[in-house]
Parts: C-alpha cells; structure tokens; sequence
C-alpha cells in the first residue's frame, strides 16, 4: 500500500473521519493544520504562509470552511500555497459558501429566517454572508467571513493559481464544493475526482460541472 498525504488546511476540530469518503482508505494520511493552537493541529500556521509544508510533498489539499475567513487580497496567496504544496498528480479539495444560492435567498425577502438546520442550530443567509452569529457573539471574531466566492468566480481563482481545471457543484444547503487536479485533466478524470471526493450526503442544487 502506498500511503498517501491529505493536508487537512483549517481542519478545526475535524479528523479524517469528516472527510469525503475517498480519504477514507487507510492509505490516506491526514495531517492537520490550523491557524489555531487550540485546535492541537498537527502544524500551526496560516494557510496563507505554509512554509512549514514542502513544496511538492502532499498529495490532496482538503479545506473546508475556511477561504472565507481571510481578506480578498490573502486568497490568491493561499490557493498558490495549496498548489506548491501539491505534488504534480495531487488535487485540492474545497468547500465553502454558495454566495450565488445566498444572494437568491436575501433576493427573496429572507436574509434572517432560517434557510436550513445544521447540527449546530438554525443558519440564516445573514450567517453564511458574514459568519455564524453565535460564534460571533461568543467572541469568536476570527470567525467573521471577509470575502465570498461563486461557482465561476472560484474557478477563476483556481486558475489564476495555476489549477489545471475545475470541477464545482453546488449544494442545497449553500455550499459549494471544487475538485482541482494540479495539472490539467480531462472530463473523465474530473468526474472521477468528483465521485470519489465530493461528499454523497449533501442534496446537490446540480450535477457537478467542469469549468475552465
Ligand atoms: C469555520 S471553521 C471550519 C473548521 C472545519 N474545517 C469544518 O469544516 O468544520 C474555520 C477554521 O479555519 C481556521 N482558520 C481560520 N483562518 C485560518 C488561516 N488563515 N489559516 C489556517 N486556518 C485558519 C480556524 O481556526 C478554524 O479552525
């Protein structure tokens, strides 16, 4: 078995066990990393200067719910990070909030109510724009989301990183999801990318789609 290392970029209190079921296999290694000691990472740092992480050493990048927590300057030099740490066959694994499906919800006249229940209690489109407001009130500012990201905008970040393609989905609980090889790939390998490491449980807005 060749083993296999996943950056966990802003893992938080998650493990592997939170991760899409394709870094499941025992061939996978996470390795946590986190701007927050508190959170006993295995690397403290930002994803904005990874110079503790060697350049081509990792395998897949997975980053959930953290690129809308820095400024819109700092995520052109995080995504760069993600690539150079990536090894010439690695990928990068995102997700964070749908501004496009939050912006449908504020243009219907529902910015406060509840758009849906997570694990956690009620999410309004006023939390997925600027941050969860209990985390907020609970003096967690670093929690405040600074910038915000479309499917197509997202992508164009991506490139602009250097990511070869992109493939998006959008989820129906205002999420977006991206799967970018390193290199440029066809839509076959795409799509198995997608299947493998985009998780089966959220109800999808749409089928993935492959853009750039
Ligand atoms: C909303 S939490 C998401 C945690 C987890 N990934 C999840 O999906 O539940 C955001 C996490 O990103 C971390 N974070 C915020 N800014 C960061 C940065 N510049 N570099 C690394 N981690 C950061 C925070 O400490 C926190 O653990």
């Amino acid at each position: 078995m060749t083993e296999r290392v996943v950056l966990h970029a802003g893992c938080g209190g998650n493990r592997k066990e939170q991760m899409p079921p394709g870094f499941q296999g025992p061939e996978w290694r996470e390795i946590r990393y986190d701007i927050n000691p508190g959170e006993a990472p295995h690397i403290v740092g930002s994803i904005t200067d990874m110079s503790a992480v060697a350049t081509g050493s990792i395998d897949a990048v997975f980053s959930s719910h953290v690129i809308e927590h820095l400024y819109a300057h700092e995520v052109p030099v995080a995504l760069r990070e993600f690539y150079r740490v990536l090894k010439p066959d690695g990928f990068l694994v995102l997700t964070c909030p749908d501004l496009q499906s939050v912006a449908e919800q504020i243009a219907s006249g529902k910015l406060l109510e509840p758009a849906f229940r997570a694990p956690s209690g009620p999410i309004s489109a006023i939390d997925i724009l600027y941050g969860y407001r209990p985390s907020l009130s609970a003096g967690n500012l670093f929690m405040a989301h600074r910038y915000g990201f479309t499917a197509a905008s997202l992508a164009q970040h991506m490139a602009e990183a250097g990511f070869g393609r992109t493939i998006a989905a959008r989820s129906l609980t205002y999420d977006l999801w991206v799967v970018a090889p390193k290199q440029a790939a066809g839509d076959d390998e795409l799509y198995r990318l997608a299947g493998l490491y985009m998780p089966p449980i959220p109800p999808w807005a749409g089928p993935a789609a492959a853009l750039g």
